[in-house]
């Protein structure tokens, strides 16, 4: 088996002249007028290679490309990678993300083991650097990753580490490059966690291995402590919507808790979060079986599961004081003898009873039991991610994932950190007039809604769980993979959501302990 790249980042007082190194990446902007200060430099010392590709026509700084150009002793790197910024004044945090991981792509294609990264200096006094700092650390670990742990031929066309050094000569800003990247490489390995757990496929992660995997990163990560119901236990609680998504299965479901209990004591002026993950491991559509084109796919509809794992994890080896669950209810969606059916009639763990009209809407089935858990640990805020409807995909595409929630305070700050995480998030409605469609003439819901607006109805229906709490809803459907490779990344699985929970609970503690 293969194991996923090393990667290394630190930060060093280095002059990005002297700097010896097989490649040393910089930036530049589509509509600069001239070269930046760290561009002539290197430009006068490479006898003018730099303005000459320029000047050809041959990089123009579109976002997305590059340019190579090679040294001959004049400079201490190998090569320079020049990275395309886009036009200066669209230019976000997550310009600086993408320039990292476009780079950090190349360079694991290319086998450069060691990397130069001085793009920062691209974008002047526009960012804080730590925080630029941050996103680059997590563009390089997601252009990196590559999922590959069952190719078994030896030519795997990549590098198996990557050593990067981002410099600056100003031992100041060096300082602060240092802590941003701390945290990014934090948040970029918790991403390759997540995707690389996400990408295994359903022969390999079932709900009991994915329990088992829960076990074991709670087991290396101090802070962390994990639980596990087994069907048994799921039964004696009365969960009957996990049971009967589960039931069609040979591999049983199993609900999965991650606890952090942070040490700070600052952690106890803050609001305890629960992070509630969608965990099917394979959704075959059940009873209501899904057409086989596509259907290979479905192994990734334990993204939202995986994802606040990753997050949880993320937040103890940060060690935010701020108390957390991660719930994560998984189960395999199948058919057979023991399957659920289109007709059934469902108690769930909150007492309320729902009428099954189709069992490929499962992930509802078991996230409302996963709400009622939080509600009865009483947690204060309740954030739940989920690939959970086709519709939110017709209605969002591949760019956005769906937000929400019954507080609008709660649904900002999702967005302010989906803006900063670059994994962006766009408001829907899940108002009465949704959970109206929602109702059954024989039980107390159905659980699907009429043919038109289903992100919102499926929300509509988990707001029915929430008993009073703050809540949010993301419906990642559309987000979890990437269908095609980019400049950025290799295609499959993005870990969508990941940077975006991270950044939200970074913000709520920085608010809330600055008070
Ligand atoms: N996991 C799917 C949603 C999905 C579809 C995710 C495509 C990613 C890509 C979910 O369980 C599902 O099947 N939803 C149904 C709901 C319907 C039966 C009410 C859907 O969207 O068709
Ligand atoms: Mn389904
Ligand atoms: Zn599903």
């Amino acid at each position: 088996m293969k194991r996923i790249i090393e990667v290394e980042i630190k930060a060093g007082v280095v002059n990005f002249v002297e700097c010896k190194t097989q490649m040393l990446v910089v930036g530049h902007f589509s509509d600069a007028k001239k070269l930046d200060a760290v561009n002539s430099e290197l430009d006068k010392r490479l006898n003018g290679a730099i303005a000459r590709v320029i000047k050809l026509g041959d990089f123009k700084g579109k976002e997305g490309t590059i340019a190579i150009i090679y040294s001959n002793g004049q400079i201490g790197a190998e090569r320079v990678l020049l990275v395309g910024l886009g036009e200066q004044k669209k230019a976000a945090i997550d310009t600086v993300r993408k320039a990292a991981a476009l780079a950090a792509n190349k360079a694991v294609g290319m086998k450069v083991k060691t990397m130069a990264v001085s793009l920062h200096r691209a974008f002047g006094a526009k960012f804080d650097l730590g925080l630029a700092a941050q996103a680059i650390a997590e563009g390089l670990y997601y252009g990196s990753f590559r999922y590959d742990e069952y190719v078994t031929s030896d030519e795997n066309g990549r590098a198996d580490t990557l050593s990067v050094e981002v410099i600056d000569s100003d031992a100041a800003k060096v300082k602060r490059l240092e802590s941003g990247l701390l945290k990014g490489a934090v948040i970029g390995k918790a991403q390759s966690y997540a995707r690389m757990v996400a990408s295994r496929p359903g022969n390999v992660i079932n709900p009991p291995t994915l329990a088992q995997e829960a076990k074991k990163l709670a087991g290396r990560t101090s802070g962390l402590k994990c639980s596990v119901l087994d069907e048994k236990q799921m039964a004696k609680l009365g969960m009957g919507g996990i049971l009967a998504v589960g039931s069609g299965s040979k591999t049983p479901p199993r609900f999965i808790i991650v606890r952090y209990t942070p040490r700070n004591k600052a952690a106890r002026k803050l609001p305890t979060v629960a992070l509630v993950g969608k965990a099917i491991t394979f959704d075959s559509g059940g009873i209501s079986i899904k057409p086989a084109q596509n259907m290979e796919q479905m192994k990734l509809d334990k993204t939202g599961g995986v994802a606040v794992l990753a997050a949880i994890k993320a937040a103890a080896e940060m060690k935010l004081p701020v108390n957390l669950y991660a719930i994560v209810p998984s189960a395999e969606n199948m058919p057979s003898g023991t399957s659920y059916r289109p007709g059934d009639i469902v108690t769930t763990y909150s007492a309320k009873t729902v009428e099954i009209e189709n069992t490929d809407a499962e992930g509802r089935m078991l996230l409302c039991d996963a709400i009622h858990y939080a509600v009865k640990q009483n947690c204060d805020i309740i954030i739940d991610i989920a690939t959970l409807t086709g519709a939110c995909m017709v209605a969002l595409g591949t760019h956005k994932a769906g937000l929400m929630s019954n507080d609008d305070r709660l649904s900002r700050e999702l967005e302010k950190a989906a803006e900063t995480s670059g994994e962006s998030v766009w408001a829907l409605p899940c108002g009465d007039e949704y959970a109206e469609e929602m109702k059954s003439k024989i039980a107390d819901l159905k659980n699907s809604g009429g043919r038109w607006g289903g992100a919102c109805t499926a929300g509509a229906f988990l707001r029915q769980f929430i008993g009073g709490k703050k809540w949010a809803h993301l419906d990642i459907a559309g987000m979890d993979h990437l269908e095609k490779a980019t400049e950025w990344s290799t295609a499959g699985a993005s870990a969508f959501g990941v940077r975006l929970l991270i950044t939200y609970l970074m913000n709520l503690v920085d608010k809330k302990t600055r008070k």
